[in-house]
C-alpha cells in the first residue's frame, strides 16, 4: 500500500493518541510490527508551538519513516499554515484530525466537531491540500462516521476529500456524538470504502487478530488502525500479521522479552520527557503493561507511589523477574470490554 509516493511495509497502522503515541511508543510499536504510525496531534494554534509539549511531539528523531503528523484546528489559512510549518521540521505526510471530539480552539469546536460543518471541513481540507501539494507532501484525513446518529456524513465528507486531492481516509466507526461509548460499527466504513478510490483505513474496537481479520471482512478496507488495544501490547502488531498470513495464533511472547521491551521503552520515554515528566508519564504505560498480569494492580499502586527514574526501572524489572520465575510467557490477552478501556482526554492538546 502507498501513500503517496511512500510505500508502506504493512497495512497495521498505530492509531494517534495524544499523550500516548509519542516517539518512543510510536517507534516500539513499528520496531514490532506496524507499518505506518501517525502523530499525536498538534494544535493549528500557533501561539502554542513553541510550548515544550509541541515540541516533543515534533521530535521525530530516529523514527523510521514515513513521518506522518497530525494537526488540528478550526481555521484553514491557521491549518494550513501548521501543515507547512510541521513539514519544514520534518513532516513526510500530514494528517487532519476530523475524528477526535476535541476541545474548542477559538471557540469552535475542532477535530470530529468539524463533520457538522461540511463547508468549513472542506475549506480546511482544500486549504492544507494547497500548502502540501507543491512540496510534495500527501494529506490524508482521519473522520468518524459522522457527527450523530442521524448525520452519518462520512461518505458524503470522504468523497468531497477524495476530490480535493486527499490520498487516504482513516474511519473510526463511532459518531461524534457517541464518544466512546457502545461498539463501532463497520457498515459506514464499508461504505466509505466502497465509495472512494483512494486507500480506506478501517478503525475502532479491534483489540485482536479475529476482530482484525473480521473488521478486514466487513468493510474491505485497504488498512487497520488499532489504538487503545496497543496500550501496553505494541506486540498486537505482530500477533494480527501473523494471523492474517497464516490462519495461526502467535504465541504470546517470553515474559523475558516483555521485560527488555518495557525497559528499553522506559529509558527511550525518559530521554524524552527527563526525569521529572518522564517518570510520571511513563506510570499509565507500565500501568497498560502489567494490567493484565498476575499482581499486576497492587504492583501498579506501589509503583506509582515511586518518583524516581531509576527506582521505577529497578521495580519493573523486579515484577517482571518474579513472574518470569512462575511463567514464560505472558498470559494470553483477554479481550476488554471496550467501556473498560481509557477514554480519550477531552482536550486539545498543544
Ligand atoms: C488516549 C487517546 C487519545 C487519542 N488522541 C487522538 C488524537 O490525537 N487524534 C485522533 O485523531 N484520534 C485520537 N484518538 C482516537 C484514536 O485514534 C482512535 O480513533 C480511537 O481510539 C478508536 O480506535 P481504538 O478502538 O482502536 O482505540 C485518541 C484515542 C485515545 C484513547
Amino acid at each position: 500500500m502507498h501513500i503517496g509516493s511512500f510505500e508502506l511495509p504493512n497495512t497495521l497502522f498505530v492509531a494517534p493518541m495524544a499523550g500516548v503515541t509519542d516517539r518512543p511508543f510510536r517507534s516500539l510499536c513499528k520496531a514490532l510490527g506496524a507499518g505506518y504510525a501517525v502523530s499525536e496531534m498538534v494544535t493549528s494554534r500557533k501561539d502554542l508551538w513553541n510550548t515544550l509539549k509541541t515540541s516533543r511531539r515534533a521530535n521525530h528523531e530516529g523514527e523510521a519513516g514515513p513521518i506522518a503528523v497530525q494537526i488540528a484546528g478550526t481555521d484553514a489559512a491557521m491549518m494550513a499554515e501548521a501543515a507547512a510549518y510541521n513539514v519544514d521540521r520534518g513532516a513526510q505526510i500530514i494528517d487532519i484530525n476530523m475524528g477526535c471530539p476535541a476541545k474548542k480552539v477559538c471557540n469552535k469546536w475542532a477535530g470530529s466537531a468539524l463533520m457538522q460543518d461540511e463547508a468549513l471541513a472542506l475549506e480546511i481540507v482544500e486549504a492544507v491540500v494547497a500548502a502540501c501539494t507543491p512540496r510534495s507532501v500527501p494529506v490524508t484525513l482521519k473522520m468518524r462516521t459522522g457527527w450523530c446518529q442521524a448525520e452519518k456524513n462520512a461518505v458524503t465528507l470522504a468523497r468531497a476529500a477524495e476530490s480535493a486531492g486527499v490520498q487516504m481516509v482513516t474511519v473510526h466507526g463511532r459518531t461524534r456524538e457517541q464518544g466512546y461509548k457502545g461498539a463501532a460499527e463497520y457498515e459506514t466504513i464499508a461504505a466509505v470504502k466502497a465509495a472512494l478510490r483512494i486507500p480506506v483505513v478501517a478503525n475502532g474496537d479491534i483489540d485482536s487478530p479475529e476482530k482484525a481479520l473480521a473488521v478486514l471482512r466487513a468493510t474491505g478496507a485497504d488498512a487497520l488502525m488499532i489504538g487503545r488495544a496497543a496500550q501496553g501490547r505494541p506486540w498486537i502488531f505482530r500477533e494480527i500479521s501473523h494471523f492474517l498470513a497464516t490462519g495461526e495464533q502467535l504465541v504470546p511472547p517470553l515474559v523475558v522479552e516483555v521485560r527488555r521491551l518495557l525497559l528499553e521503552h522506559l529509558e527511550d520515554h525518559y530521554a524524552l520527557y527527563g526525569e521529572y515528566t518522564g517518570v510520571r508519564s511513563a506510570r499509565k504505560h507500565i500501568g497498560w503493561y502489567v494490567r493484565a498480569l498476575p499482581g499486576g494492580d497492587a504492583f501498579r499502586a506501589r509503583m506509582n507511589l515511586l518518583d524516581d527514574s531509576r527506582a521505577q526501572v529497578q521495580a519493573v524489572a523486579d515484577f517482571l523477574d518474579e513472574l518470569g520465575t512462575r511463567m514464560d510467557r505472558m498470559p494470553a490477552a483477554v479481550a476488554e470490554a471496550p467501556e473498560d478501556r481509557d477514554e480519550e482526554p477531552m482536550e486539545l492538546v498543544a
